[in-house]
């Protein structure tokens, strides 16, 4: 069996690769790899590594959310489009147990009528929108604040995952 440190598992679904060159004066200028960088600092410091990948393909996705998604101390995604549309994507989150924020980069509720949806809504744990690149942080910072008061609640799963590493 293998033991892996707690982390974080960081997702990113379509076009979220092209971060910093892709529409700058909307998504700003920092790329995904400055993105990942900053969001595991963050997670540092509470001893957690974070996993990261972005797909541009919802399947792919959705396997991604499956294999590392239930034994993550939670999960932070942007799925770019798929956040309107992305059904297969809402299932797969609403069957995984862990606490998930989803981040939008943009303030979709001030743009196009078809970013007003997001389907994943019902099933995460709270999104953050509009606050720029910091909003992945933000999420990170959320996450690991539970985490460590799952501990101090007695949470024996958050426990395990934060002390010892999970055995997967
Ligand atoms: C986005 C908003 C989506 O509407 C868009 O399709 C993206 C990025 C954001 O981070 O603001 O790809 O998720």
């Amino acid at each position: 069996m293998i033991t892996k440190s707690p982390y974080l598992l960081l997702v990113n679904g379509p076009n979220l690769n092209r971060l910093g060159v892709r529409e700058p004066e909307i998504y700003g200028t920092e790329s995904l790899i400055d993105v990942v960088s900053s969001v595991r600092s963050v997670a540092t410091e509470y001893g957690v590594e974070v996993d990261s990948f972005q797909s541009n393909h919802e399947g792919e996705l959705v396997d991604i959310l499956q294999q590392h998604g239930p034994a993550s101390l939670g999960i932070i995604i942007n799925p770019g489009a798929l956040a309107h549309y992305g059904y297969s994507l809402r299932d797969c989150l609403a069957d995984i147990d862990r606490p998930t924020v989803e981040v939008h980069i943009s303030n979709v509720h001030q743009r196009e009528a078809f970013r007003q949806q997001l389907v994943l809504s019902g099933v995460v744990r709270g999104q953050i929108v509009g606050l720029g690149t910091l909003g992945y942080r933000l999420a990170a910072l959320y996450l690991l604040q539970i985490a460590v008061a799952g501990i101090a609640k007695g949470d024996v799963r958050g426990a395990e995952m934060m002390q010892g590493g999970e055995k997967r």
